[in-house]
């Protein structure tokens, strides 16, 4: 992998040096620092043949994703995508974001406190997310709506500093809309895909600026880094 631009580069990379990299900027403010870990193809596609994003991860971006787990003090990620990627327990707490509260198969027998769900109080399966995960860890906040300003006060309470964001498209566009997220971890696969396929980001309009902050390349895979303009 080589840095072809951020600090000190051109210079070759190693996944040990992906921390640092990737490290919270010194000026991030107090709070936690929220990144979004997305893939797609060269013409946008997020998805690959298969329908997931599995379907477009290669090894560059599992050294990225991995790093950026590693960092990570929680993991934010939408319920469609932790059923349809049948995520099961992290190392770190995955916090999942859902209208309607249903917990995911992968998740259920998750040791108590490594799994949590932020939903609002409308939340049709919202006694039954309570049973499974148990009701301190799942975090109602507004009635038909997520209160995300209420999430962001939430994960500073619980003293994270660093929160990577694994999507999906809906749960990013929603966050992207509601300012919690910090930077965009993006990587782009020399692949093209055409036919009907998500984007990285997906509902109503957002126009958010950003600032690239590095990018690396291993064999026409670009792995940018990119900051939100505040
Ligand atoms: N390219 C990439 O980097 C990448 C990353 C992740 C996923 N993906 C792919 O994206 C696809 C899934 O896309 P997706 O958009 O459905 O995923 P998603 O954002 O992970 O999940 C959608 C679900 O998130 C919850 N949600 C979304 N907005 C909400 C809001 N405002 N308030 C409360 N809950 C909200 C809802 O959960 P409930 O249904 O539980 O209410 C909704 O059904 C999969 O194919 C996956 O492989 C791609």
């Amino acid at each position: 992998m080589r840095l072809i631009l951020g600090p000190d580069a051109p210079r070759p990379v190693t996944p040990d040096d992906l921390p640092d990299l990737y490290a919270r900027p010194a000026d991030a403010g107090d709070g936690p620092w929220v990144r979004a870990c997305m893939i797609s193809s060269l013409d946008g596609a997020a998805t690959g043949p298969d329908g997931l994003s599995g379907g477009l991860n290669n090894e560059p971006d599992h050294a990225v994703f991995g790093a950026l787990r590693g960092l990570a003090d929680a993991v934010l990620v939408g319920a469609g995508t932790a059923r349809d990627e049948g995520y099961g327990p992290a190392d770190v707490p995955l916090v999942l974001i859902s209208r309607q509260g249903e917990v995911p198969e992968g998740l259920r027998d998750a040791d108590p406190g490594r799994v949590m769900m932020v939903v609002p109080a409308s939340a049709a399966h919202l006694g039954e997310a309570e049973g499974i995960l148990g009701p301190e860890h799942v975090w109602v906040l507004g009635e038909d709506e997520i209160d995300f300003a209420a999430l962001r006060d939430r994960m500073a309470a619980q003293g994270w500093r660093e929160v990577t964001c694994e999507g999906g498209p809906s749960t990013l566009g929603v966050l992207l809309g509601a300012g919690l997220i910090d930077e965009v971890a993006a990587t782009v696969v020399p692949r093209l895909m055409a036919g009907e396929h998500p984007r990285m980001t997906a509902g109503p309009d957002v126009d958010v600026d950003l600032e690239l902050m590095s990018l690396l390349d291993e064999d026409g895979t670009l792995l940018g880094r990119w900051r939100v303009r505040r």
